[in-house]
């Protein structure tokens, strides 16, 4: 094993540019470690995000050697090349300084996609009962385990292409609530999600499926919200 890494980071502003540090090489070492020792030891004005260290926040994606990934989860030894790696802030989002990217344009989609739960009952009605092999529950099941970490987003073409887009996540929560048979929303929700720049927009090539970290499959997500916006207007619900 190389003694040192050669560490290429972003520095500055959308016209930042990439400053390479050398770094003690350690076993077990993650990508987030050699950002924090460069930030503790050589540059104490590094701006950067993270928050759990252990995969559960979803604060700490960067692009790493140009390809989205939770950096506190990679370890060093699956991603250097030659002793060398290359890290950036998120793609798809504007930078705010150094490897932190402006997360709002990824929640205000959330918002746009009527991504919040909407309750059909008061605090004094009973507790629904839902059987855990509903279908509609096992489908909300199988994409709710989200940790917002935008790497899918980063990861999209079609995000890239077209700012409108609400883009992966935001749709793969939207069908989660979809699902959930407690949820008041869903003419609204699927009105939102099946307008320009909604689920129609997105040409199912899965690289949102291939990156995401918590092996959520949002491309299957969209598909099912194709669907059932198709159902909608053929029965009225919605209004082209
Ligand atoms: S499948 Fe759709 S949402 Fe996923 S990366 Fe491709 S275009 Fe984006
Ligand atoms: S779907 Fe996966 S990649 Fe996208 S924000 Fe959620 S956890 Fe991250
Ligand atoms: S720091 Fe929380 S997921 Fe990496």
């Amino acid at each position: 094993m190389p003694e040192t890494l050669l560490v290429s980071l972003w520095r500055g502003g959308t016209d930042g540019r990439y400053v390479s540090y050398e770094v003690p090489m350690r076993e077990n070492q993650t990508v987030l470690d050699v950002v924090t020792w460069v930030q503790r030891n050589a540059d104490s004005t590094l701006s950067y995000r993270f928050a759990c260290r252990v995969g559960m926040c979803g604060s700490c994606a960067m692009t790493v050697n140009g390809r989205p990934r939770w950096t506190c989860r990679t370890h060093v030894s699956k991603v250097a090349s030659n002793g060398r790696i290359t890290i950036g802030p998120l793609e798809n989002l504007p930078i705010i300084k150094d490897l932190a990217a402006d997360m709002r344009p990824f929640f205000e989609k959330w918002q746009q996609a009527k991504g919040r739960f909407a309750p059909s009952k008061a605090r004094t009605d009973p507790i629904e009962r839902i059987a855990p092999d509903n279908p509609a529950r096992v489908a909300a099941d199988a994409a709710i385990e989200c940790i917002n970490c935008g790497i899918c987003y980063a990861a999209c073409d079609t995000v890239r292409w077209n700012s409108d887009y609400l883009g992966p996540a935001a749709l793969n929560r939207a069908w989660t609530l979809v699902n959930d048979v407690r949820d008041a929303a869903n003419v609204e929700r699927l009105t939102a999600v099946a307008a320009n720049g909604g689920c129609h927009a997105c040409h199912s090539h899965q690289s949102c499926q291939e990156h995401c970290p918590v092996s959520l499959n949002p491309t299957r997500s969209i598909a099912g919200l194709k669907r059932r916006t198709a159902q909608a207007y053929l029965r009225g619900e919605i209004k082209p």
